[in-house]
């Protein structure tokens, strides 16, 4: 009689094993993904399968109910004690006695593929560089004089074919407590960043350890850090949260940052100092609102512009002020996260800096890149990361180029008279009536449009506030609609534009967008200097996405990607009747939400992506905004809203 036939599903793979056939040794002998922590010891519980019976003509198999051994004692212990759900076996423990189907289901699966949110739904392979593995460790034997941390490699060796480890001095103290609590069973963290690295012990418990394994993805950006807690295992983000980079005090921007380091002695060392702790800070109270241990904390990941980037690393920022803008590294860093200061998680994790692109092109570039493929995309795809820097990609499949354009703060609403950061109250869509040239605001945190009933109730005491980064975005695109202003960005006056909302302080002209002054509220304008900001970060954007696409050779870009927690609220529209972005159908501006943090977590979920983005960055063409003649040119062309000189035929359309 012949072998009983196995297939797999959802993988298909199938072959013939020997009865009585573990079915996790048929998996790895059939190369199928099937997770095991414990090494087949019934107590992990992460090789369970979903067995079916019957006839499956589509696989050309019929499955008798006793295709599988029965309950052997260990499975029905583990049953007792923790409950299998109905239709799942153990895949250590369930033996193949007959032709049968069995499904892995996604949680079983090593390589699990895990949801992420972005404009085009791609999944997130899991592949993390730390993984946990239950071993059985030889005890001490007075005739084999090996020490404790030999036979824990040994054991990892034998059991899960790691060859050699390496393992930090702090681990040993722990090592040995840990082995004799757990009867010479222990649970550990190994870390293999690459097939070349030499793995590296990063922590041990006692017997199996059920905690989980935690990462944190880090964006560290000029005026927020925020991080993602994730589930080693799962994929899961398990909290998220987000601060003020404290460095502001120091300066808004990043040159200001750079100037206060050239400036003062020791100031570069004071910005390092004062931006760990806070990342210290943050991995704490986010671990803190996810309920889990900081020292489960083992991986970090960051992503971040070349001055944070340098700052971070503790390296003086002084040369990325100045051309030709030398980075002190542009290469990814595998580091301790120790030697970044954080002290708050695991004293043994480990840190990965994505790479940089260029002097102004930073690891958060690098990151919106990896979550976005350009290089996998048919159409011509401009991708526009918008924040105090915007990043800019540019390419398809046959190519990729990138700059940054120092846009400035204004796309946050700061430098604008009534700007304030995304917050409730804050007036984030605007509409004004070309007839009557009335304003209706709609703030954070209220449905309601304010001219609907109820709008004040809604909006609550706090009141309208004042105006964010998408607000004077479509403030300044309604004016230009409605025929209040010009195409210099000049506000007409009230006599002009027949609007008494149209208000002048003797020498400029503004836009009053919100009155609220009657109940003791503030009256919200547009100022002339509001437009002025908005028009200078507009141009540095259009003219950064304009030197790309001559260095490309083409006029046109086929597709337009928002990137940044501000372009998912960017309303494409108002974007282009601006001209912050080049003409293309408003069909083809989709945002990605935040495209660099969701780099930092497919960095720290899957090894294969750190090394596609090493050696994508290599081949990616850089571009220098500012040593570019025609970066002026291109500046000063698209002051005029929406351009000068280039057309806007979609926005005629
Ligand atoms: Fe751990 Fe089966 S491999 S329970």
């Amino acid at each position: 009689t012949q072998d009983p036939l196995v297939v797999f599903t959802p993988s298909g793979k199938r072959g013939r094993v020997p009865a009585g056939t573990p079915v996790l040794d048929a998996a790895r002998r059939l190369g199928v993904d099937l997770d095991s922590v414990c090494g087949g010891r019934g107590i992990c519980s992460k090789c369970q399968v979903a067995p079916a019976y019957g006839t499956f003509s589509k696989h050309g198999v019929t499955a008798a109910p006793d295709a599988l051994s029965e309950w052997n004692a260990v499975e029905a212990r583990y049953d007792a004690k923790r409950g299998l759900k109905p239709g799942r076996r153990l895949g250590c423990q369930a033996r193949v006695m007959g032709d049968v189907v069995i499904d892995v289901p996604p949680e079983s699966q090593v390589h699990r593929q895990v949801v992420r949110k972005s404009a085009t739904l791609r999944a997130i392979e899991m592949d993390p560089a730390t993984r946990l593995h239950l071993i059985e460790v030889a005890e001490p034997d007075m005739h084999e004089p090996a020490g404790d941390l030999q036979r824990v490699a040994a054991a990892l060796a034998a059991q899960w074919d790691i060859p050699e480890i390496t393992c930090d001095v702090s681990l040993l103290a722990k090592l040995q407590p840990a082995l004799r609590k757990g009867g010479w069973q222990a649970t550990v963290a190994v870390h293999s960043p690459h097939s070349g690295a030499t793995p590296r012990l990063l922590e041990i418990w006692p017997g199996l350890h059920e905690g989980g394994l935690y990462g944190l993805a880090v964006d560290l950006g000029s005026t927020t850090v925020a991080a993602h807690l994730t589930d080693l295992d799962t994929g899961e983000v398990k909290a998220s949260s987000g601060i003020m980079n404290p460095q502001i005090r120091f300066g808004e921007d990043l040159m200001s940052r750079v100037s206060y380091a050239m400036m003062n002695p020791g100031g570069a060392a004071e910005m390092t100092a004062t931006v760990r702790e806070a990342i210290d800070t943050l991995a704490t109270a986010i671990a803190g609102e996810a309920g889990i241990d900081p020292a489960l904390i083992v991986e970090t990941v960051f992503v971040c512009n070349p001055v944070m980037h340098h700052l971070l690393l503790g390296v003086d920022p002084v040369e990325l002020g100045q051309a030709p803008f030398a980075l002190a590294t542009s290469d990814s860093l595998e580091l301790e996260a120790r030697d970044l200061g954080l002290g708050a998680i695991n004293p043994r994790a480990r840190a990965y800096v994505l790479p940089c692109i260029a002097g102004h092109v930073g690891a958060d570039a690098a990151a919106v890149a990896l979550s976005e493929e350009p290089w996998r995309a048919e159409e011509l795809t401009l991708i526009v990361d918008v924040g105090t820097n915007a990043e800019i990609l540019l390419g398809d499949t046959s190519r990729v180029l990138a700059c940054s354009s120092p846009t400035g703060p204004a796309f946050e609403g700061a430098q604008i008279a009534a700007g304030q950061r995304a917050a409730p109250g804050a007036i984030e869509a605007v509409r004004i009536d070309p007839e009557t040239k009335e304003p209706r605001v709609r703030v954070i945190g209220c449905d309601l449009w304010s001219d609907e009933p109820g709008f004040a109730e809604a909006v609550g005491p706090g009141g309208v506030t004042g105006i964010c980064g998408s607000g004077i975005i479509e403030a300044v695109a309604e004016l230009r609609m409605a025929g209040l202003m010009d195409e210099s960005g000049l506000i007409g006056s009230a006599a002009q534009t027949g609007s008494p909302r149209c208000v002048s302080d003797g020498r400029t002209q503004a836009y009053v967008l919100h009155d609220a002054s009657a109940e003791g509220g503030p009256r919200i304008m547009v100022t002339q200097g509001d437009i002025r900001a908005i028009q200078l970060a507009k141009s540095a954007l259009y003219a950064g996405a304009r030197l790309l696409m001559d260095q490309r050779g083409v006029d046109r870009v086929d597709r337009v990607v928002l990137a940044g927690a501000f372009g998912a609220h960017i309303s494409p529209r108002h974007a282009m009747v601006l001209g912050m972005i080049p003409d293309v159908p408003l069909d083809k501006v989709t945002s990605a939400g935040n495209a660099a943090g969701t780099g930092a977590r497919i960095a720290l979920l899957n090894r294969a992506a750190r090394a596609e983005i090493e050696r994508r960055v290599r081949e990616i063409v850089k571009v220098e905004t500012a040593i570019e003649p025609r970066f002026q040119e291109h500046f000063v062309a698209a002051n005029a809203i929406p351009h000068a000189v280039d057309p806007f035929p979609e926005l005629a359309a």
